[in-house]
């Protein structure tokens, strides 16, 4: 695979990359492991721009330390409010202001298809990292990720992807990246959040896909537990919200079926899904998992920005 297949390309939606540029992109993360140890300078004289019109914590300071990890700077929002959207900017003007400050430009927005769109006006990548309730196509590459580092493998998995299937972005990406493997997927939420038809569609026939409302019942059978928050803010009418909140919830007692190898991942932040006493299980990973987005992110910046042979 020829890194230079990435140089200045955008990252907008998991469905526009390969299992063999999956697998490139998972290999040059873990290359990144010792860089981010020691630092490097292989991105001197580059800003990333994170412009972020929700609300965020790992995935926007996952990015700029990733950038000043490879000797970069960063610039950026993470208030609206207070840049000159607030006065009435549309985002295509603010793409092409920011596209004068920086290398790269790293969007968060409400709207499905905000990040297409700013691609569209950019002249420098644009990085999707999250657009409403449709894609998270970086969280996804920390996923897969994770899942390699911990179980060795992705090929011959049972994984349950857990919990809001309808409006989570990180499910939707992930689903899709999952499909180019050769696993079984579990989606495994209540029947108001099933996973989007749009998403069984265009996955279904590469992999065998299993809809069940209770986790009891695949817990004893998979390796791979992917549990999300319900995505409370995406609701159109809160009187469904309160229909299921607080309908699942992941604890000592429902892991005793589990095998012996079981990981627990979250994209976080988690609410009330996964019970506190978990987190010091063998099972537990999704503080590790972190750490992975900082490798990840640091290889697609240096592929994005041609830094990567
Ligand atoms: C997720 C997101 O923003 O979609 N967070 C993240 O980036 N790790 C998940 C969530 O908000 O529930």
């Amino acid at each position: 695979m020829n890194a230079v297949r990435f140089e200045g390309r955008d990252i907008i939606s998991i469905r526009d990359f390969t299992r063999g540029e999956l697998d490139y992109i998972l290999n040059m993360a873990s290359e990144m492991e010792e860089v981010a140890k020691r630092g490097s300078d292989m991105l001197r004289g580059r800003t990333l721009a994170s412009l972020f019109f929700e609300p965020s914590t790992r995935t926007r300071l996952s990015f700029e330390v990733a950038m000043q990890k490879l000797g970069g700077t960063t610039i950026g929002f993470a208030e609206p409010d207070i840049s000159s959207i607030k006065k009435g900017e549309t985002l295509a003007d603010t793409v092409r202001v920011v596209e004068n400050y920086a290398d790269v430009i790293v969007l968060r927005h409400p709207l499905e298809g905000a990040a297409r769109f700013a691609a569209e006006y950019a002249r420098v990548p644009v990085i999707n990292a999250g657009s409403g309730a449709e894609e998270h196509p970086t969280q996804a590459m920390l996923d897969l990720y994770t899942i390699l580092k911990e179980k060795g493998r992705i090929d011959g998995l049972d994984i349950a992807l857990m919990g809001d299937l309808r409006y989570g972005r990180t499910v939707h990406s992930l689903a899709y990246a999952l499909s180019l493997y050769d696993v079984r997927l579990y989606f495994i939420s209540p029947s108001m959040l099933r996973m989007r038809r749009e998403v069984l569609d265009d996955i279904k026939g590469r992999v065998d896909v299993v809809e069940e409302e209770n986790v009891e019942d695949v817990i004893p059978k998979i390796d791979v537990l992917y549990v999300t928050r319900i995505q409370k803010e995406r609701f159109p009418d809160l009187s469904d919200y309160e229909k299921v909140r607080g309908s699942y919830r992941i604890d000592l007692n429902l892991l005793k079926g589990a095998k012996d190898g079981l990981i627990i991942l979250h994209p976080l932040p988690r609410v009330d899904e996964i019970a506190p006493e978990v987190d010091a299980t063998p099972y537990a990973k999704y503080f590790k998992q972190v750490w992975n987005g900082v490798v990840v992110r640091m290889a697609l910046l240096a592929l994005v920005l041609g830094a990567l042979e």
